[in-house]
């Protein structure tokens, strides 16, 4: 099967650049009360990217994906996935998005199969088409052999895997996954991504993803935003990102560090918490 590799590289341009951009937003500004969670931001992303947005809990990540999926009304500004408007056009929007919450949804009191059926319905799939998508969907993440057993009997990664099968039953255009591998092992984690790059080499889908594992942003992410506060600190390639340090061997960790400080919301050292998960998953 093809691969991304999905790092760009300082001497070729990405492979996305010649693309069109599929996903814009300007000024896209999110309050609560007083509380501005999304500030001004204004991006774009080409066709069959794989985009990271990338920052420390409560940056406002997971706002602007509610946004981008209609879930939350825009407070000012604009986006537009696939030439529709977010807020005017809302039911467009939906039609060609799939969306994976950063907190886990499959319904556990239902098979992987009825809650896939549910998704086809809301994705409003032809009723003699949906045998067919929801076999392939299954076949696709892998979930065939446990597809009628009652989802709260499923493993974490294995929900993760059924709830991307209900994304991408339609095949929408872009993808949007919420901290996708959160909570899942090693294993789970990397089985996860492998799926991310087919969906993206298989059928062109763009991805737009929050995580905090920063290697797998570097590896996978054609390209990165750093938010802080709700705002943009820097945009683009992992590689070029890494370059502008200026030092031999810098990671995205360094990186994410230089542009938000080394300080998370809770008050704890990024390198250390970042150290720790490592430290933890090697233990297993
Ligand atoms: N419904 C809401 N009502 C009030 N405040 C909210 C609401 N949703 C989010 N917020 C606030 O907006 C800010 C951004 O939250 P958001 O969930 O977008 O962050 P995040 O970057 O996704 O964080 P994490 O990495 O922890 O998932 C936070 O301060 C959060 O408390
Ligand atoms: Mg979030």
């Amino acid at each position: 099967m093809t691969r991304l590799t999905g790092k760009a590289n300082l001497s070729e341009p990405p492979a996305s650049a010649n693309r069109a951009v599929i996903l814009e937003t300007q000024g896209l500004t999110r309050h609560f009360g007083k509380m501005t969670a999304v500030d001004g931001l204004s991006l774009s992303v080409k066709q069959g990217e794989v985009f990271g947005l990338l920052g420390p809990n409560g940056a406002g990540k997971s706002t602007v994906i509610k946004m981008l999926t209609t879930l939350l009304p825009v407070s000012a500004g604009k986006a537009t996935l696939a030439g529709y408007d977010v807020t005017h056009q809302a039911t467009a929007v939906r039609r060609v998005i799939g969306y994976v919450p950063q907190a886990l949804s499959a319904d556990g009191s239902l098979t992987g199969y009825e809650n896939l059926l549910i998704f086809a319905k809301l994705y409003e799939i032809p009723a003699s088409r949906r045998e067919r998508c929801i076999r392939e969907a299954l076949a696709f993440m892998g979930l065939q052999d446990v597809a009628h057993r009652l989802v709260r009997t499923y493993s974490g990664g294995m929900i993760r895997k059924l709830e991307i099968a209900e994304s991408i039953m339609h095949q929408p255009r872009i993808l949007f996954l919420d901290e996708p591998t959160v909570g899942l092992d090693p294993i789970a984690r990397t089985q996860v991504w492998t799926l991310v790059q087919e969906l993206c080499a298989e059928y062109g889908t763009t991805i737009f993803l929050t995580t905090h594992f920063l290697e797998e942003a570097d590896s996978l992410c054609n390209r990165v935003a750093i938010m802080q506060h709700g705002k943009e600190m820097i945009t683009g390639a992992p590689t070029d990102l890494k370059a502008a340090l200026g030092k031999s061997n810098a990671t995205l960790d360094d990186v994410f560090i230089h542009y938000t400080g080394d300080q998370l919301a809770s008050g704890v050292s990024y390198r250390e918490t970042a150290r720790t998960r490592r430290n933890a998953e090697r233990l297993g």
